[in-house]
């Protein structure tokens, strides 16, 4: 008799140490699903907030259709393709006027010449970059995000940019880390006094 008392206490002992642990367990599993949903809200946030930005126009390479130029999902926001000849410019354009091709991934003014930057999860793009680079990339205009880093250069509107939400700035981030990391080591920028030589220039 005392051994079946004995037995059926410790089978109650198991079964509720059984009970305890599966709640323990479930409220985990819920505390990490509700974190994945909430991510994953972030990221369709900052998806949309980069679509609707118009991010895209300057940041994806182009295909064209029957239609004329549309973005490239496949390439989407790898910036100015590293492959992609430049044309030649015509030296008469150069004092009054800002040029961009039908790609629209490179502009010539009078910054000099810029090309659109890689802006994946890739470590080509941002992909090794910190939130806080983010932040000051899109808040200061600075190039990496580097408090001692260049200006960024036209027509990167990153003032607009700059007046987004902290929010919203999470949200892009988020998405922009979540992107498809393309490889594409998007060639530097040219100054001015670069484009009077640059072999691309009439002579
Ligand atoms: C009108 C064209 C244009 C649009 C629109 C645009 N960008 Fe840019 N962006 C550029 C160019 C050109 C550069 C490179 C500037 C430079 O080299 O200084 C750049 C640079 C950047 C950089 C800095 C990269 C680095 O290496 O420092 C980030 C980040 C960026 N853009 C994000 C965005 C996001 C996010 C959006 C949309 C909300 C956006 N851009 C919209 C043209 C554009």
């Amino acid at each position: 008799m005392r051994n079946i008392k004995l037995a059926l206490c410790c089978l109650l002992l198991v079964a509720l140490l059984y009970i305890g642990c599966q709640t323990k367990a479930s409220k985990e599993a819920g505390v990490s699903t509700s974190a994945a949903l909430e991510h994953e809200a972030l990221v369709a946030k900052g998806n949309y907030i980069v679509t609707t930005g118009m991010c895209d126009d300057c940041h994806t390479p182009k295909k064209m259709t029957d239609k004329g130029p549309q973005f490239d999902m496949e390439r989407r926001l790898m910036g100015h393709p590293s492959d992609m000849p430049i044309p030649r410019l015509p030296t008469d354009a150069l004092d009054s006027w800002v040029l961009m091709d039908m790609n629209f991934t490179y502009f010539v003014g009078p910054w000099g010449l810029s090309y659109a930057a890689n802006i994946t999860s890739d470590p080509t793009g941002i992909g090794l970059w910190t939130e806080e680079q983010f932040f000051r990339s899109m808040r200061e205009g600075k190039h990496k995000g580097l408090k001692n880093g260049r200006e960024l250069l036209p027509p990167m509107p990153w003032e607009v940019i700059a007046q987004r939400t902290d929010e919203d700035l999470k949200a892009m981030w988020a998405y922009l880390q979540s992107t498809e990391p393309i490889r594409n080591i998007v060639p530097p920028p040219q100054p001015p006094e670069a484009l009077k030589s640059y072999a691309m220039v009439e002579q």
